[in-house]
């Protein structure tokens, strides 16, 4: 097989930038690529905390062409270790030389958003004319990406990307970016084509749709979300478009990094710890108990979490009615935790109930550590989403002995099986859906029970999760074959 050049664009790549799982993500497709032997490099913007010095500057500065204005960037580029993956960076003081990456911490996301993200998907084009490489699949991440596949189709349709396929990779069809009507001169496309390209959103303007519209290939993170997309109830408006390209529409499931989410290995973890020997893992719960201000009591199961707090991952449910399902939960008796940020009155509500209730501690924060130690240290991982493209944290609780209790929803549907369906292949929980209070109560009563009544099969559950292998290698290879089989 010929290899591939591949260009991928997103706003996120860990370590340079990382608001959830794309950052971690791309690092990690674009490995398993390049190990099949194709030639993949990333752009992405140079923000503010990306440092320049540990960078290689490339010696002439990039002019980037947005209708009448032209925007010259700093180009700078480094590789991923261990792979021939080049990540490049495009800079831009005055645009991309903030703290953080949509929006600054907790505030409203940046008024020039369109022209930020849509100077990102015009430099992707302008890099490879500079470096005189072009790419068979252009690659586009979520929406701040998605005017790349406007661009393919319109101003690039000639020339030197004539043959590229452009593919658009959902990670969550909830954003979308949508703009008022008045912001796409931005783009510096051609107003005649804001309907031809699919832009036209109520009024405004949306740049996930335009790019649904302009893909030849659409792809998303999980088999299971890959069909819920195409339902009104998880299509966010969307299923109707994605419903006409079905054909092209492939759900792909994300691999996870063995090697920075291993207990074996985990350098941010007090105590190392694995499958022959958990030991280090109750050590890590007492750690994390001692970080979290609780009791040490044998038989009371620690519960952990680590998201966005945000409506998406079913926080409403938690402190709906004053934390009245949170306030049952500490009761049952369980310890819970909460690592995350996110939506100012989730993050309020959950503290107000922090400081009332002696079982529940959370932090308002993005700590890299305590994450890690919360996935490791507690019995249980709690995902109670609406909906989950794929959901990495969950395969990470797996790795680490920590059992999931999930929503039957995308990716999680297809990573933890649940033990009411099949106690025998069991690897975690599934609330009820419709989601509910209740619910969500009624199964963390049942997950406890075992936790303090069936230590044995308790354990058998944390077993078959470490077992598993949620591998980049296989998830690279349907990409391969994916982006091989678009017309
Ligand atoms: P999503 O991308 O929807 O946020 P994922 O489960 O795919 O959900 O990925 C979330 C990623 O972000 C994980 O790597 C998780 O550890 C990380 N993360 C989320 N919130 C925090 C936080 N407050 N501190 C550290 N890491 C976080
Ligand atoms: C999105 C989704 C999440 C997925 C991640 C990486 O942020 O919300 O479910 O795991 O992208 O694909």
């Amino acid at each position: 097989m010929t290899p591939m050049n591949i260009l991928m664009v997103s706003s996120e790549v860990f370590p340079y930038a990382k608001s959830g799982g794309l950052a971690d993500v791309l690092p990690k497709l674009a490995e398993a690529l390049d190990k099949r032997g194709h030639r993949v490099k990333i752009v992405m913007p140079r923000y503010y905390g990306i440092t320049r010095y540990l960078l290689d500057k490339h010696p002439a500065p990039l002019g980037i062409p947005m209708g009448d204005q032209e925007y010259w960037v700093g180009v700078y580029s480094t590789l991923i270790p261990g792979t021939r993956v080049e990540v490049y960076f495009l800079d831009h003081e005055q645009l991309f030389g903030r703290d953080g990456i949509y929006s600054e911490a907790g505030g409203p996301e940046f008024p020039d958003n369109v022209l930020r993200f849509g100077l990102l998907s015009r430099g992707a084009f302008q890099l490879a004319k500079m470096l005189n490489w072009f790419p068979d699949i252009l690659q586009a991440h979520d929406w701040p990406a998605a005017p790349a596949l406007a661009y393919l189709k319109s101003l690039e349709s000639a020339g030197p990307f004539r043959k590229t396929k452009g593919v658009f990779t959902i990670h969550n069809l909830g954003y979308q970016g949508i703009f008022s009507q008045d912001q796409f001169k931005y783009l510096g496309l051609d107003p005649s084509d804001e309907t031809r390209l699919g832009f036209s959103y109520h009024g405004g303007i949306n740049f996930l749709q335009a790019a649904l519209v302009c893909a030849h290939g659409i792809s998303t993170v999980s088999p299971g979300y890959g069909e819920e997309i195409l339902q009104p109830e998880l299509g966010f408006a969307m299923d109707g478009l994605l419903n006409l390209k079905k054909n092209v529409l492939a759900g792909i499931l994300n691999g996870m990094d063995y090697d920075i989410w291993n207990p074996k290995t985990d350098q941010l973890l007090p105590f190392l710890y694995d499958e022959n020997n958990l030991e280090g893992k109750a050590k890590n719960k007492a750690a994390l108990q001692e970080l979290a201000g609780f009791s040490q009591t044998p038989g009371v199961p620690l519960i952990g979490m680590v998201s966005r707090l945000v409506t998406q991952k079913g926080f409403a449910h938690l402190v709906e009615n004053d934390g009245e399902a949170l306030r049952k939960i500490c009761a049952l008796p369980a310890q819970i935790i909460i690592l995350g940020t996110g939506e100012k009155h989730i993050e309020k509500k959950l503290s107000d109930l922090a400081l009332e209730l002696p079982h529940l501690q959370v932090f308002i924060r993005y700590n890299e550590k305590t994450s890690h130690l919360i996935e490791a240290g507690s019995d249980f991982f709690l995902m109670p989403s609406l909906y989950e493209p794929c959901g990495l944290t969950q395969m990470y609780a797996l790795s680490y002995g920590t059992i999931p209790i999930v929503s039957p929803t995308g990716g999680l549907k297809d990573t933890v099986v649940d033990r009411g369906k099949n106690p025998k292949t069991a690897t975690g929980y599934y609330f009820p859906i419709p989601l509910t209070g209740t619910g969500m109560v009624e199964t963390l009563a049942k997950a406890t029970k075992v936790y303090r009544l069936q230590p044995k099969v308790h354990r058998a559950m944390i077993l078959r999760g470490m077992a598993l292998r949620f591998d980049w290698e296989s998830a690279g290879r349907h990409y391969e074959e994916y982006f091989l089989s678009l017309p």
